[in-house]
């Protein structure tokens, strides 16, 4: 297997994310990518989220961008009459979450960090993490379908694909993809130890992504399980190839961040997910503590051993100038 150590040098705009020492530098800006234009849909439960549309994104980007917020993860939001059992649509070239990863390296070159998200829970029409068989998740064949959508995204210009739907396998199957079709330095951010957590449930709501029926606890990790598993799945993602291993939720799972850390060794990010962000919105609502709590959440990730922190208050932490 190839090993691209040089993926994470490729770039200012990624060495500075990655290897830079300040929390400002570390942050990764969530954003929900809807079909259209001119749409700028606020996300109920997520006070100052919104669904953009690709014209209104690029916008928001370029403002972002005006106060030294590189790093981007964008997330397609599908409408339901586009999805189907296969996720067909995900990796269509001309679909709008593709359109802005090409439209947003257009106009800001290397000077940006994307990530693009790559599950099929968004565009299945059971909402799903992988393709049905019999009511099952089919591990090998939606590995298949996270690559063909990993492709379309690297072809648009993607720094990196995060993976997040925990199948078995799929971090090689991309690198191995990548590798045979020339994307030498298009990247792989593993959600490597992501739980069936309860944490996520206004991101379905704003990326409608819910599953139909059931739950994901046959592949996203037991709540309960402890250190060996979280570690057993951030190593092999790295002898995989990832080059980036995420630990996802945040706060639960901080002692768990701490050892996955401590036991891999490329960067490592944390995903501050959506219940964070809401829990610490509605506790501020009717005061101001909301500045110094994100300030001693973001230490937290820092002290434990975060690179990266993707986090929906990345913006707020640089603008009100919450960290230094
Ligand atoms: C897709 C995905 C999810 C999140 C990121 N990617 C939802 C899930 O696994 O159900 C959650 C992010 C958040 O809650 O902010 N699989």
């Amino acid at each position: 297997m190839q090993t691209r150590p040089r993926i994470n040098r490729w770039t200012q705009s990624r060495r500075d994310l990655i290897f830079g020492t300040s929390i400002s530098q570390s942050l990764v800006q969530p954003h929900f990518v809807v079909a259209g234009e001119n749409i700028n849909q606020p996300i109920d439960g997520m006070p100052g989220i919104h669904r953009q549309s690709v014209d209104v994104l690029l916008e928001t980007i370029s403002n972002d961008v005006s106060i030294g917020l590189n790093a981007h993860m964008l997330f397609a939001v599908i409408e339901s009459d586009q999805k189907d059992a296969m996720a067909t649509v995900a990796s269509d070239s001309q679909m709008h979450g593709i359109q802005a990863v090409r439209k947003l390296r257009e106009r800001f070159g290397d000077q940006i960090v994307l990530f693009t998200d790559v599950c099929l829970c968004t565009a299945t029409d059971h909402g799903h993490c992988g393709l049905l068989l019999d009511e099952h998740i089919n591990n090998d064949q939606s590995v298949q379908r996270l690559v063909e959508i990993a492709l379309a995204n690297a072809e648009a210009g993607v720094d990196y694909v995060s993976v997040s739907d925990m199948m078995d396998g799929r971090v090689s199957a991309v690198r191995e993809a990548f590798e045979s079709h020339g994307f030498h330095s298009v990247g792989v951010l593993s959600y490597a130890v992501k739980y069936a957590s309860s944490f996520y449930g206004p991101f379905r709501e704003a990326a409608s992504s819910a599953p139909v029926f059931g739950d994901r606890r046959s592949h996203q990790m037991d709540i309960r399980s402890g250190y060996s598993e979280a570690i057993f799945e951030a190593k092999s993602d790295e002898s995989e190839g990832a080059d980036i291993i995420m630990v996802k939720p945040g706060l639960p799972y901080l002692d768990v961040l701490r050892q996955v850390a401590d036991a891999v060794n490329r960067p490592v990010a944390v995903y501050n997910v959506s219940g964070e962000y809401t829990m610490v919105m509605q506790a501020n609502q009717e005061s101001d503590q909301c500045g110094n709590m994100v300030r001693e959440i973001l230490h937290a990730f820092k002290r434990a051993g975060a690179d990266i922190i993707v986090s929906y208050h990345a913006r707020d932490a640089i603008t009100q100038q919450w960290i230094e």
